[in-house]
């Protein structure tokens, strides 16, 4: 049984809320949107899409991307619809999106703030993604955008200072390669974990979409334009912490490398 995590997404709509902070994540959902709609094309069965068809999105947050991304799927399920059949969606098929995310995340904002004028009706999901938090059988398209990379948890050791495993490395550049192998083998675990539930959640034939930013392989994180930020990032948490000798500096940080 996975436990509620003590983090969780700013919900509501301030200054650093989610919503107002996620402007990156969303520039992956437009970049994207085209690939989506092939793929969408090319692989989901049109015997799938009948009167009921239901979209579920797995980490959604408070918004506004989740409403981006299954509007996306929506939209690229009926244009399908259409130029196949040549019938008009709106006419034949009833869409349900089902939201899910840890029950502490602000779902009353994400209901509050639904597009006006949507084709959809909705429903939370409450729980974490590395269960089973659907009946068998119980959606046709789900998405996981900017949730894939997530971690069940930080492994044993990364935050012990007498452990082989201890994260004190800030950056990027001369990351400990037994830190690396051990969230390797947590997102091993993990990875197969969520897509045994899915497996069993998704109809026969449906489609999962798994958006996120990956690197080539050969390319370490270190020579990208993000890992170069990210080792700035450390290098000053580092300073902090020989400054302030405060342990909270390293359990920030290995929040950010978890996340
Ligand atoms: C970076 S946000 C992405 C939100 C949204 N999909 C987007 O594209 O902007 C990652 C979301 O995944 C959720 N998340 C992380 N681990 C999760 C888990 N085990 N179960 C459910 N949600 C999880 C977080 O709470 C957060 O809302």
């Amino acid at each position: 049984m996975t436990t509620t995590p003590d983090w969780i997404m700013i919900g509501g709509d301030g200054p650093e809320s989610y919503n107002q902070q996620s402007s990156y994540q969303r520039a992956l959902l437009e970049a994207t949107k085209d690939k989506m709609t092939k793929a969408i094309s090319a692989n989901l069965d049109l015997d799938l899409i009948s009167n009921r068809f239901i979209v579920a999105d797995f980490g959604c947050a408070s918004g506004p991307n989740t409403f981006v991304a299954v509007q996306n799927i929506i939209d690229a399920v009926e244009e399908k619809y259409r130029r196949e059949t040549g019938q008009n969606p709106a006419d034949n098929i009833e869409f349900q999106v089902l939201f899910n995310d840890f029950s502490l995340n602000d779902f009353n904002t994400l209901f509050q703030t639904l597009p006006p004028g949507r084709r959809y009706f909705s429903a939370g999901v409450p729980g974490s993604f590395f269960e089973r938090v659907l009946p068998k059988e119980s959606f046709h398209i789900g998405v996981m955008s900017y949730a894939f990379h997530f971690t069940s948890k930080i492994p044993k050791g990364i935050m012990d200072r007498d452990s082989p495993l201890w994260n004190k490395d800030m950056q990027c550049t001369g990351f400990n390669p037994a830190v690396k192998k051990a969230y390797l083998d947590q997102y091993s675990i993990d990875t197969k974990i969520l897509l045994d539930a899915r497996a069993e959640e998704l109809v026969p034939g449906g489609l999962m979409l798994l958006l996120g930013s990956c690197l080539r392989d050969g390319v370490k994180m270190s020579e990208t334009p993000k890992g170069t930020v990210m080792d700035f990032i450390g290098e000053s948490l580092s300073d902090l912490a020989k400054q302030v000798h405060n342990l909270i500096v390293i359990v920030l940080y290995n929040c950010i490398s978890t996340n």
